[in-house]
């Protein structure tokens, strides 16, 4: 397995895959892999003749310090969880091979997408997000990229991105792969206790209530016991909205499709988690 740290050794090696005519995908990532990360590499490997599996923690789309300082770095570990995959390579720069000074960038207007849900609650993550898959995507120039759907608005916000810049990638959204309990797989997962995890399970508790009784009460019935299923667990919700799946505006009715989108602290922990909602009206 290749591991590259710089961006010259990836372009010497993304030349060679473009004269012989090799297919490249990309999953890019911030490390502490977990199976949900592998069943992206794994997608991808089926797919492409080669993979580049990206990672670095970028501090750009922190916005806490603490935050960034407390996210979990392994990367021998990762190597390791990686080294069954025969045709890949690792991309992991530091910060200034990252962002180069001289790098040109014009940052894409994020617009109302951008402004909601994660964006209103945690200002500057998606500017952050968008500049450095940006980069990557500019560097890598795969043909498909592999994101989860547990970030589903980033997911959306990568699909704008691509137009914008008009990279031309097919961007592949992922299943959220689920522990057996139902908590969705994250490197976040890594700070919780074994306790913390039994509260945790509340949150996919509530979005399969939600996909369970879409369109059987009112929206607002429906949303509020599933907000007492997080609350009687001990989580602090930041917030349980059932969303547009295109737009991710919230709606006060029943639509035939919506995703029902969680984002609550488990002590100190914020977790996020999504669930795609079919009513039937
Ligand atoms: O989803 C993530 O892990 C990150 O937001 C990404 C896409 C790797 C960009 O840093």
């Amino acid at each position: 397995m290749q591991i590259f740290v710089t961006r010259q050794e990836l372009n010497n090696w993304r030349q060679q895959m473009r004269a012989s005519q090799q297919q490249v995908g990309f999953v890019p990532t911030m490390g502490a892999l977990h199976d949900g990360h592998l069943s992206l590499v794994h997608q991808a490997c089926t797919a492409n003749d080669f993979v580049v599996v990206s990672i670095f923690v970028n501090p750009k789309q922190f916005n806490q310090s603490t935050d960034l300082q407390s996210y979990p770095r392994m990367l021998e570990a990762d190597l390791a969880r990686l080294s069954n995959f025969r045709n890949i390579v690792i991309f992991a720069p530091d910060e200034e091979e990252m962002y180069p000074q001289d790098l040109p960038y014009k940052p894409m207007p994020l617009g109302q997408i951008g402004s909601i849900l994660e964006g209103s609650r945690r200002p500057g993550h998606f500017e952050g997000v968008v500049h450095v898959v940006h980069h990557l995507f500019a560097l890598v120039q795969p043909s498909k990229a592999y994101f989860g759907q547990k970030d589903y608005q980033q997911l959306a916000i990568i699909r704008q991105l691509n137009s914008y810049y008009g990279f031309g990638i097919e961007i592949i959204g992922c299943q959220t792969v689920r522990e057996t309990d139902g908590l969705a797989m994250s490197s976040r997962n890594l700070r919780l206790s074994h306790q913390d995890k039994q509260k945790a399970i509340s949150i996919s508790q509530a979005l399969h209530y939600v996909q369970n009784n879409a369109g059987k009460n009112t929206i607002d019935e429906v949303k509020n016991a599933a907000i007492s299923i997080i609350e009687a667990a001990g989580l602090v919700l930041e917030y349980l909205e059932i969303v547009d799946p295109n737009t991710l505006e919230s709606c006060s009715e029943w639509q035939a499709t919506q995703v029902c989108c969680i984002a609550a602290f488990c002590g100190e922990v914020r977790l996020i988690d999504n669930m795609l909602c079919e009513s039937v009206l």
